[in-house]
């Protein structure tokens, strides 16, 4: 593995508000990671969407009380539990933003709200296909990120698919096109990376939900990337680590 140039918590589907999801505890993962912060390269946190149970203002608030005044800086898009009971003007009102876009000397990161309200399926739009286009294709020297909630490619061991981003063809090919390095995503509750064309897709699993599938349990996922390769670490609530995955990224990242 190559020096860390970057390093990302990717946190996703915390669902705050749902039966069993204790707000302590996600208080608990964000103050561990204020403290690990300082002591790792270029610290980020990337938060895929579901934030709340529900998308109801109380979620929001104790979230956003959570969240609020945190040094380490911080990325969020909306899932489509977020997106219930219209609960993306919220989001905007408190988080801004749907689709915004994250820069440094490193990488360049754009995410994508893929929910709709009072709609569980993905969807990312033409509407926005040159914009991504324009943004990720213009940042060559740089590794290119694109993140959002829903998944763009199915993921094993979560049951029968669904939900799955409706032209997530149609994204999986504008990506390709510009070179995009990374994807990250969550929604399935369950860890996966595939690589496809040399584009490493990952999805994490679930920060709280009692939700898990099968065998896997609540985790977060701690990315680090070099310019040649990235590894993904999964973070259990008990902070005990593991190795998931390491890929080597696509080789054009300018040194
Ligand atoms: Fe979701």
């Amino acid at each position: 593995m190559g020096k860390t140039i970057k390093t990302i918590f990717h946190l996703s589907d915390i669902h705050i508000g749902e039966s069993g999801v204790s707000l302590g505890d996600f208080r608990e993962v964000i103050e561990g990671i204020e403290k690990r912060s300082p002591h790792m390269t270029s610290p980020l946190i990337l938060i895929t969407g579901d934030l709340t149970g529900e998308g109801l203002r109380e979620e929001y608030e104790a979230f956003a009380d959570v969240v609020n005044g945190i040094e380490t800086p911080l990325v969020m898009v909306p899932g489509n539990h977020d997106e219930r009971n219209y609960g993306a003007a919220h989001f905007e009102e408190l988080f801004g933003e749907r689709f915004k876009t994250y820069e440094d000397e490193s990488i360049a990161l754009y995410a994508a709200d893929s929910s709709e309200p009072d709609n569980d399926a993905g969807h990312v739009g033409r509407v926005k296909y040159n914009e991504i286009h324009d943004y990720l294709g213009g940042a060559k020297e740089k590794v290119r990120i694109f993140a959002l909630h829903h998944h763009l490619i199915p993921v094993p061991n979560t049951g029968r698919e669904h939900n799955v981003v409706e032209d997530s063809g149609a994204v999986l090919g504008l990506l390709d096109r510009v070179q995009c390095s990374l994807v990250l995503s969550g929604h399935r509750h369950v860890p996966w990376m595939w690589n496809l064309n040399d584009m490493i897709v990952y999805t994490t699993g679930t920060l709280l939900s009692r939700r898990v599938r099968g065998a896997t349990t609540q985790v977060h996922t701690l990315i680090e990337l070099s310019k040649t390769d990235v590894t993904f670490t999964l973070v259990e609530k008990s902070g005990s680590a593991s190795l998931f995955s390491r890929a080597e990224l696509r080789p054009d990242v300018l040194g």
